[in-house]
């Protein structure tokens, strides 16, 4: 066995026994991890108990999951969160000074089946609908409608997707494919 190998057999025993470790760890603290989620490494959370993540959502590396005294983070089932992805909830009013007099925390809720492009940020209040996208970059500052594409700052819709049944029946496809691949 090569060196190279070795320490890619060797980093794969590590990063598989540092889930096993990490995700019930992390099942404790959070306010929910639902079955199959997973959250990779890197990643900063706060107020965990107020995060809600449902069923085989994945949080990619490097995310910012700023939770808050009263500001929930509930995101749905199958979610893909891509790597350096920030969702907040605490924020400010513009109308006072100096700022820190008035604290306010609002709840951000993300869909089932959402991806979330790398490097997005999701700003206070937000709510984004079923299987809609947020291209990478992208500061949602509005909330984002069901089964549309949004890209840019601030994001606005640039496409409305496929109807939700003829997506799922492509990944259908395209996992059967797969299965009979290897
Ligand atoms: C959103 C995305 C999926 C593109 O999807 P697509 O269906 O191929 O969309 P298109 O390329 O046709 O883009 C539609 C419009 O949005 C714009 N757009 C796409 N991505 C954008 C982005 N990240 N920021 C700003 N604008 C963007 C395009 O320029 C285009 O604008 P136009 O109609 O004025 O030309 C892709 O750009 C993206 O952001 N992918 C995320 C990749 C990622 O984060 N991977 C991490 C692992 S999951």
């Amino acid at each position: 066995m090569t060196a190279a190998k070795l320490f890619s057999y060797a980093r794969a025993l590590l990063s598989e026994a540092f889930l096993r470790l990490y995700m019930p760890y992390l099942r404790c603290r959070l306010g929910h991890l639902g079955p199959g989620a997973g959250i990779y490494g890197r990643c900063k959370i706060s107020f965990p108990q107020h995060v809600h993540i449902g069923a085989n959502t994945s949080i990619g590396p490097g995310c910012f999951l700023q939770a808050s005294s009263q500001g929930h983070i509930i995101i749905g089932e199958r979610c893909a969160i891509a790597a350096f992805t920030r969702i907040i909830t605490p924020t400010h009013d513009p109308a006072v000074l100096p700022v820190a007099a008035v604290g306010i925390n609002r709840t951000v809720e993300i869909g089932d089946d959402v991806w979330i492009g790398t490097g997005a940020m999701i700003l206070p209040g937000v709510r984004i609908g079923s299987r809609s996208i947020v291209a990478a970059g992208a500061v949602v500052t509005k909330d984002v409608p069901e089964d549309v594409m949004v890209a840019g700052v601030p994001a606005r819709v640039v496409k409305t997707l496929l109807p939700a049944e003829l997506r799922f029946e492509n990944g259908r496809r395209a996992i059967l494919q797969k299965r009979k691949a290897s």
